[in-house]
């Protein structure tokens, strides 16, 4: 069985997509990490995010098994990861990691922005998760700050809204809803109820 989950930042879509993997057994691929690790790469070479030749040369480069998670979890590797992954370069040259990846014998859980749209088109179950930018705000900040970062709630929530704006605006691959992607709205849920409520769409998609 194959699962997309695509949302915006801190919608909640990377817990459920952990959760689901877990459930159903499926191994699961957050392909966030990849745009951070090309972003890092970058930045640590010296270049700007937004020149598309050293964007694409590092993801063309990029080793997914030698991605160091605490680098690449900093809000600044977020924010580069969304300029980043605006270059049609980039995305293509991710794209067949991410399609081997969904294409194993048995299925796999991927989460992102353009698994249902772009990625795996052909999943059983496609879910589209969302929250309020309020509440998305305040979860990716307390995420942050449990991390160890110092950041006002302020800034988070403008970064929010720039990388959303970004990720909506880029003409290749944009953030959006697959028509036949369910719609899961967290706002009023916590972590709990939001895994019991995409399990339950991903049960009901499963039975004959
Ligand atoms: O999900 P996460 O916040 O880790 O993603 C970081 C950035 O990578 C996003 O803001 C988005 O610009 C980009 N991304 C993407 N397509 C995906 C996954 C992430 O463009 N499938």
């Amino acid at each position: 069985m194959l699962i997309a989950v695509d949302g915006p930042l801190a919608s909640g879509k990377g817990t459920i997509a952990r959760a689901l993997a877990a459930r159903f057994a499926l191994p699961h691929l957050d392909t966030g990490t990849l745009y951070r690790a090309v972003a890092v790469a970058v930045l640590e070479a010296g270049s700007d995010p937004s020149d598309a030749s050293a964007a694409e040369a590092a993801a063309r480069s990029l080793d997914p098994s030698q991605i160091d998670e605490a680098k690449i979890r900093t809000a600044g590797a977020g924010a580069a990861a969304s300029i980043v992954s605006a270059h049609p370069q980039v995305r293509a040259a991710l794209k067949h990691v991410q399609q081997a990846f969904a294409r194993q014998p048995g299925g796999a859980v991927l989460d992102g922005r353009d698994i249902g749209t772009v990625i795996a088109p052909d999943a059983d179950v496609k879910l589209f998760v969302t929250a309020s930018a309020e509440v998305r705000a305040s979860r990716r900040w307390n995420e942050l700050v449990g991390r160890g970062e110092t950041v006002a709630l302020e800034q988070v929530m403008s970064q929010l809204l720039e990388r959303d704006g970004r990720d909506a605006a880029r003409p290749d691959a944009p953030l959006l809803k697959a028509d036949d992607a369910i719609e899961l709205d967290t706002t009023d849920m916590d972590e709990g109820e939001a895994i019991r409520a995409a399990i339950d769409i991903v049960a009901g998609r499963m039975k004959p």
